[in-house]
């Protein structure tokens, strides 16, 4: 266990495990109190959203933070927002001046000029005690890209950030626990929202959501107060989403014409 000279965080560093979820769900269950950074200089096992797999060699950043009971049970499905903020504005304090390059992409994904440089995973479990334990799991591309992605992807090194890992760990770190004291388990959603908001790419475009059983298409709407995306449909209808694959449709979603890189023939991107 590691604790930076600066600051009271604890972190286990380890050389290679399977998943940093997997270990710091794990020290939950085996009595750790948490707040906990695990990190790995590469996993063999690392988890995606829904199922899919985290390609994770050795160069880029795989960082878990336990948490817990970091909030009321009701408040729990707003992490997701919490996080990528947090993530979000680390990446934007490593690209210095030119971080509004740095944008949130509902529901948990942080772009760099709109393509992809990390993926967040959210994993909880009740403890025996009936305390949730929540781990924020961080992958974030530093030196290198997926080669098969669907969408467009980025490093932070392609994006001119040649920074240490220990650096962009600590960057995040500290922003990622910086967002979570602004949510103040709940108390501060609004404040996190209303951030997550000024930094979001897509609100009031058209898109597409792929549920795990169907897919929707309309306009981005809005966000509501847990979180949850609102779907405009063509019928008049607004639905609010709390999970799902988001794709935008034709145009980039901030209104500026033009296709962009990871469009497939019918003008369609997931970042
Ligand atoms: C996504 O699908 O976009 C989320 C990817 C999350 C990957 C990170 S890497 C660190 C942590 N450990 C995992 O197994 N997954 C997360």
């Amino acid at each position: 266990m590691s604790r930076a000279a600066s600051s009271q965080r604890r972190r286990l560093a380890l050389p290679e495990v399977t998943s940093t979820n997997s270990v710091a769900l794990e020290a939950a269950r085996a009595g750790d109190p948490g707040p906990l950074w695990v990190t790995a200089e590469r996993q063999s096992a690392g988890r995606g959203r829904r199922g899919r797999a985290w390609v994770s060699e050795a160069g880029n950043l795989y960082a878990s933070w336990l948490v817990v009971d970091p909030a009321p049970l009701d408040q729990l499905t707003n992490l997701p927002l919490v996080a990528s903020l947090g993530v979000r504005n680390g990446i934007a304090a490593l690209l210095g001046g030119d971080g509004e390059r740095a944008q949130v992409k509902w529901p948990n994904d942080v772009l760099v000029s709109d393509k992809k440089a990390v993926g967040i995973l959210l994993e909880s479990e009740r403890l025996p005690d009936g305390r949730m334990a929540v781990v924020v799991g961080c992958g974030v591309n530093v030196a290198h890209v997926p080669d098969d992605a669907p969408y467009g992807v980025t490093s932070l090194e392609r994006e001119g950030v040649l920074r240490p890992l220990d650096v962009v760990f600590d960057t995040i770190a500290g922003a990622v626990e910086a967002a979570f004291g602004l949510f103040a388990r709940g108390a501060g959603f609004a404040a996190v929202r209303r951030d997550w908001l000024a930094h979001a790419v897509g609100v009031g475009g058209p898109c597409r959501v792929n549920l795990s059983d169907r897919s929707l298409e309309g306009r981005f709407e809005a966000l509501d107060q847990s979180g949850r995306l609102l779907l405009r449909q063509d019928n008049g209808e607004t639905i609010a989403i709390s999970a799902g694959d988001l794709f935008f449709l034709g145009a980039d979603a901030r209104g500026t014409p033009g296709v962009p890189a990871s469009a497939d023939a019918r003008g369609q991107t997931n970042v």
